[in-house]
């Protein structure tokens, strides 16, 4: 019987998951359909219950529902650790996986840029922060954290057990950096001409990594590339976080390429 697998969130509408994943089915000729759900914040629980119930093969959790999923799932280490869940999986339990930090370092090796002891800034201390921070503590890169409200940046230091800064010191920091994450929004549509670094602090050995893929050529990107650093843009990022949770539902190989093109179309 056809397997059914959704996302939930609010908003939802934009969501770009349905399309990745249903490239992914039909590439692998499964018999599997994905769809977006919106659910509000009071009907998480039982929209996470019902879809076990109905038997469905897996969740996608998204914004602003992955802090709380965490409460209605049984995470795996990871993901308590980080505090949020963004895939689920229902294998005789409700299994409460995250998959970001992993996509931003598979965002990251396939462009051929290693995170083992690679000294990296990490600008921003919200929720995608968080995930990449501790997925990037565990795989032995040390982390510098940056962030506009320094409080911020200094309680989710203390959690990972990294260093932490203000975004003023982004200038020094960076020059002895081989990573710099944006893992913030500036720069997102519709206020693309932000950037939290210009070129003139940037250099040749930097790898730049924009999370944010509206528009997909950030003003960060544009400066790194000005600078001769490596630019990465953060398609990559979410095309790899959903590979890593179709890999957990279906154990299979995903196939990567196929769920690029979908995004890529699918942003138009
Ligand atoms: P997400 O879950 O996508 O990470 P979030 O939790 O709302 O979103 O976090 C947004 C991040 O972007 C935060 O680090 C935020 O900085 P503050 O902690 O100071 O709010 C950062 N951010 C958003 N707008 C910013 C701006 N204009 N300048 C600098 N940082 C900004």
């Amino acid at each position: 019987m056809k397997k059914v697998f959704g996302v939930l969130g609010d908003p939802i509408e934009h969501s770009l998951s349905p399309a990745m994943h249903n490239a992914a089915f039909s590439k692998l000729g499964m018999d599997c359909e994905y769809h977006a759900f919106r659910v509000r914040q009071k009907d998480l629980n039982d929209a996470i219950l019902g879809a076990q119930a109905m038997g469905f093969g897996g969740l996608n959790i998204t914004v602003p529902h992955k802090e709380k999923a965490l409460e209605f799932t049984n995470p795996d280490s990871l993901a308590r650790r980080i505090g949020a869940v963004n895939t689920i999986s229902f294998n005789n339990e409700i299994r409460g996986h995250n998959t970001d930090g992993l996509g931003a370092e598979m965002a990251l090796r396939e462009a051929g840029v290693g995170i083992k002891s690679s000294n990296v800034v990490l600008a921003g201390a919200g929720g995608a922060a968080r995930a990449i921070a501790f997925h990037f503590a565990e795989k032995g890169a040390c982390i510098t954290i940056a962030n506009r409200t320094p409080e911020k940046a200094e309680a989710l230091a203390k959690d990972v057990g990294c260093s932490h800064a203000g975004m003023e010191d982004l200038k020094g920091l960076l020059q002895d950096s081989d990573i710099l994450i944006n893992a913030t929004s500036v720069g997102m549509h519709p206020y693309i001409d932000s950037t939290i670094a210009s070129q003139d602090i940037l250099h040749p050995d930097l790898t730049v990594f924009d999370i944010v893929y509206n528009p997909l050529q950030t003003k960060l990107l544009h400066q790194a590339e000005l600078a001769g650093a490596k630019p990465i843009g953060g398609v990559a990022m979410l095309v790899h976080q959903g590979a890593e949770a179709f890999r957990i539902w279906s154990g299979q190989k995903p196939p990567v390429e196929v769920m690029r093109k979908a995004v890529l179309e699918g942003l138009g």
